[in-house]
Parts: structure tokens; C-alpha cells; sequence
């Protein structure tokens, strides 16, 4: 017995000294910015979701498409019609072709999908160093450690070691695999100027920017949490129902 229970606990060592070393050399420490909506029956803060919105609009969609998400769908958070058709009208789309058979364009409505900055991947390759700007519309459920990991990668641009060797066209990321990423840092303090005269540190920025792209990915999530209580609360209803009527059938017998 114990000869063998050491050879494994030897065994379970040698494991663990394997893998660690390795870990702990290629992975920066994930931010945990302790997000609303992660909570329990957290919600989307919707004033940060809209600012979210507008760092997207005024800097991601110069390179990042959302293809997924329609202009009406931002009700989500928030928006009301006459502030969607304000959005709309300032976008112009593809609108089939006008009685010469020519290409026509004109205002975008609220049905239409998010405009993408490209026609295609290739248009995008070509104007990104040769790296694809991926569609953001899913990109929080798409990265292992989601909102902190997007959080992290906006704020993680840095100077490169001395030691580091960066290849052209690439920017040093902390967080990044391999930390060369082909995106310039996209956001600074004040980048943008917000009218609800929210700060505009990056860490502000950054947060509005993950809360716009968390509520993307799951614009569905309060709803669920809702009926999740709903149910708990049916299931406690109906044990309480299922033990009267059992003490009834059973109260004359003895
Ligand atoms: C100038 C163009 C440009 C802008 C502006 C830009 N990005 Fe990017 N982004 C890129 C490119 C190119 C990549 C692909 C990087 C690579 O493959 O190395 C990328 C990658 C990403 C990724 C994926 C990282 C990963 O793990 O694969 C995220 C998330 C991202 N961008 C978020 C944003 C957000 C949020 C904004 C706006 C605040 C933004 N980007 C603005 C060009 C841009």
C-alpha cells in the first residue's frame, strides 16, 4: 500500500512541476474588472452600453464589422425609434438599382444589418497589414475569459521589451498570444467626448466599449436570468402546493 501511494503522490508531483513552469511563462494574468452584468442577476448598465456604442461607431467600425446585429436591434439597449432612424440616416447602403440598371445607394433603414468598413476579407487583409479585422458581433462569446479578455487586450498595448523582437506592421499586447498584434492600440484617455459627461480614461472607454460588445453577444441575457428566477420561485410554489395536498390525503390515516 504504501509504496504505491507515494509512487503516485511522486508521480502527481512530477506532473505538476511539469506544467506549471510552463504556464506561468506564457500567460499575462487576466484582468478581473468584476463586471455588472457577471453578477447573479446582474444587468447591462445601459448608459455604458450605449457609450459602448458610440466608441464602436466612431473608432472599431472603421475596421471591425458587427454583421449580426441589426440597427433596430439597439432597443436592446436602450435606444428608442427616433433615435435608431437618426443612426440610420446617417449610414448609406447598397439599394438595388435605379430604372438604368445602375447600382443605387441611399439611407440605411432599421431592419438593415450593422454596415461593414470593407467590401470583403480581402479589402480588409489588404488595408490591415495582411491580418483580418474579425467581426466583433460574437466576439465576447468567441474568446476564452470573454469581457476581461477584450478588456485586456484594449488596454494591454505597451512598449515592447528590449529584448523583444517585433516583427513590422505588428504591435507589442500584453495579453495577446504571442503579444504581436496587428491592431494599433485603438483607444487612449479622450478619445472620444462623451455627451453624457462621462470621463474618458481608457479604462473608462474600455469598459463601455466591452459592456456594448458583452451585451452583442448575449442580448438575451436579463431575459434569461429573469425567467430563471420565475422558475425557482414556480418550483418553490409548487412544493409548497404538493405538501399540502399530500398532508390532506394522508391527514385520516393513523
Ligand atoms: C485600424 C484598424 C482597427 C481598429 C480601429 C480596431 N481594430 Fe481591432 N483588430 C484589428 C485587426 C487587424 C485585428 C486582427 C489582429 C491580428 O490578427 O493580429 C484586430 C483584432 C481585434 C480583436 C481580436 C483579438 C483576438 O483575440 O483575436 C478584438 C477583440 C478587437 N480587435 C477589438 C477592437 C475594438 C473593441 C476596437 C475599437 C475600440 C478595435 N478593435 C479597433 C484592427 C482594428
Amino acid at each position: 500500500m504504501r509504496p504505491m501511494r507515494s509512487l503516485l503522490a511522486s508521480a502527481f508531483a512530477a506532473a505538476l512541476s511539469f506544467s506549471a513552469p510552463v504556464m506561468a511563462a506564457e500567460e499575462p494574468a487576466m484582468p478581473n474588472v468584476g463586471w455588472k452584468f457577471e453578477k447573479l442577476f446582474g444587468t447591462y448598465d445601459l448608459a455604458s452600453a450605449q457609450r459602448g456604442f458610440q466608441i464602436y461607431s466612431n473608432v472599431c467600425a472603421n475596421c471591425h464589422s458587427m454583421s449580426l446585429l441589426h440597427y433596430r436591434d439597439l432597443e436592446g439597449i436602450g435606444l428608442d425609434a427616433g433615435q435608431i432612424k437618426a443612426i440610420t440616416a446617417g449610414v448609406t447602403v447598397p439599394q438595388g438599382t435605379d430604372d438604368q440598371g445602375a447600382p443605387k445607394e441611399g439611407p440605411a433603414t432599421p431592419a438593415n444589418t450593422f454596415k461593414s468598413p470593407f467590401a470583403n476579407d480581402k479589402a480588409a487583409r489588404s488595408a490591415n497589414n495582411g491580418a483580418l479585422p474579425p467581426d466583433l458581433s460574437l466576439i465576447v462569446n468567441a474568446r476564452e475569459g470573454g469581457p476581461n479578455y477584450i478588456y485586456g487586450i484594449i488596454t494591454g498595448f505597451a512598449e515592447a521589451p528590449s529584448t523583444f523582437k517585433m516583427q513590422d506592421g505588428m504591435y507589442y499586447n500584453k495579453m495577446y498570444p504571442g503579444h504581436q498584434i496587428a491592431m494599433p492600440q485603438p483607444l487612449q484617455d479622450g478619445t472620444v467626448e462623451y455627451a453624457d459627461g462621462t470621463g474618458t480614461s481608457l479604462d473608462q472607454e474600455a469598459r463601455d466599449v466591452v459592456t456594448f460588445l458583452s451585451w452583442a453577444s448575449n442580448p438575451e441575457m436579463v431575459e434569461r436570468k429573469q425567467m430563471g428566477v420565475r422558475i425557482v420561485l414556480f418550483f418553490i410554489f409548487m412544493t409548497g402546493i404538493t405538501y399540502a395536498v399530500k398532508r390532506r390525503l394522508w391527514s385520516d390515516v393513523h
